[in-house]
């Protein structure tokens, strides 16, 4: 069981949401978000994210387990009674109400008074930078501004805790890295909880204070972000959160916790870990970037021979697709140093990477 403790906002209690008798939408998830934290769920589609904020903003109620916001217990509490905010990927404005209305809904529900309520909605129409648009309706504004809109009405009520729905999911590539950095920028200012689901990883590595890897209505692994890129604990989270190279084979333990990796076809692979016995079969994940090129005659824990199967230009790095003779693939991803350095389709190279930069995986 979970005390109540100060520190964190939000605490999942094993809550478990079972739709129709039989879809296990959220399953025994156990969540401790702390105060004033960025905590993102992340995962694919119907993995169970909405599910598991509308649990927290009291829109689902769990089938069984519990749900605490600061320290109360909330599990049966109606959402308008939770001190939650909540930002909805479609937004969800009033079309037929102005700016400076959508953002005091919140504020009339509360019966504030007239001067309290017109003072709040323009302090959070500065903190979004929309001052001045207080009289247009939503129709008269572009995809981002409607999306400040929302964030302004869900923050006007001054929550304890701000549930984002894929807030930035309609927008383009551009304005999204604008509004991710805008929206980290003013969490950090008004010191809110915010709980933030997406499916990009992307914005969950760059926005994140930490993160949930959700998969099939659980959560697989928490963790900064640095963590959860460079220290995936699965198969499933080291190539949701971008791309790994896979190798999986029986080990062989030598000195030092150092390991040969045997895979069926013979390739041999050498990475370290102490947790692995001998005669285990293990998964090792291995990051593109840390596939380097190499001169034949260089030493290096791990180094391959293989011919170029592709090229992908990504602007600043460069993809390369690698056939090796067995006929496996490997993916190395190259900083962008200029024409020259680039390789050809059919050239044959070498690619290395040290002992550390094999991660090994436990499923
Ligand atoms: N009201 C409901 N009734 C029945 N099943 C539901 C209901 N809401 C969600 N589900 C199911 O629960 C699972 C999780 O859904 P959820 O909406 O939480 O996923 P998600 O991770 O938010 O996905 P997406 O990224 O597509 O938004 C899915 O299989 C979905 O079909
Ligand atoms: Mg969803």
């Amino acid at each position: 069981m979970v005390e109540s403790n100060e520190s964190y906002s939000v605490v999942l209690e094993s809550v478990t949401k079972i739709f129709e008798n039989k879809i296990r939408a959220v399953d025994d998830v156990s969540l401790e978000i702390r105060e004033g934290e960025f905590f993102s769920l992340l995962g694919p589609s119907g993995c169970g994210k909405t599910t598991t904020l509308r649990l927290i903003a009291g829109f689902e109620e769990p089938t069984s387990g519990r749900v605490f916001i600061k320290s109360r217990e909330v599990t049966h509490v109606p959402p308008h009674k939770r001190d939650t905010g909540m930002v909805f990927q479609n937004y969800a404005l009033f079309p037929h109400r102005t700016v400076a209305e959508n953002v005091a809904f919140g504020l009339k529900m509360r019966k504030l008074s007239k001067e309290i309520i017109e003072q709040r909605v323009t302090e959070a129409l500065r903190l979004v930078e929309l001052e001045g648009m207080e009289q247009r309706r939503p129709h008269q504004l572009s995809g981002g501004q409607q999306q400040r809109v929302a964030l302004a009405r869900a923050i006007v009520i001054e929550p304890a805790v701000l549930l984002c729905d894929e807030p930035l999911g309609a927008l383009d590539k551009k304005l999204r890295q604008a509004m991710q950095f805008e929206l980290k920028n003013l969490q950090k200012k008004i010191g809110v909880t915010l709980v933030y689901v997406t499916h990009d990883q992307e914005e969950a590595l760059t926005m994140s204070d930490r993160i949930a890897v959700m998969e099939g209505g659980k959560v697989i692994q928490i963790g900064h972000p640095l963590e959860i890129y460079n220290r995936p604990g699965t198969r499933f989270v080291s190539n949701f959160i971008g791309e790994s190279n896979i190798f999986e084979g029986r080990a062989r333990v030598l000195d030092g916790g150092r390991l040969e990796i045997i895979s069926d076809d013979g390739f041999v692979i050498a990475a370290q870990s102490d947790k692995v016995k001998d005669g285990q079969i293990v998964t090792v994940a291995v990051r593109p970037e840390r596939v380097q090129f190499v001169t034949s005659e260089a030493k290096a824990d791990n180094k391959l021979t293989g011919e170029v199967e592709s090229v992908n230009f990504l602007g600043n790095s460069i993809l390369y697709r690698l056939v090796l003779p067995s006929g496996r693939l490997i993916l190395s991803l190259m900083p962008n140093r200029g024409a020259v350095q680039i390789r050809q389709r059919g050239e044959t190279v070498c690619v290395g990477w040290s002992l550390s930069d094999g991660v090994i995986l436990t499923s």
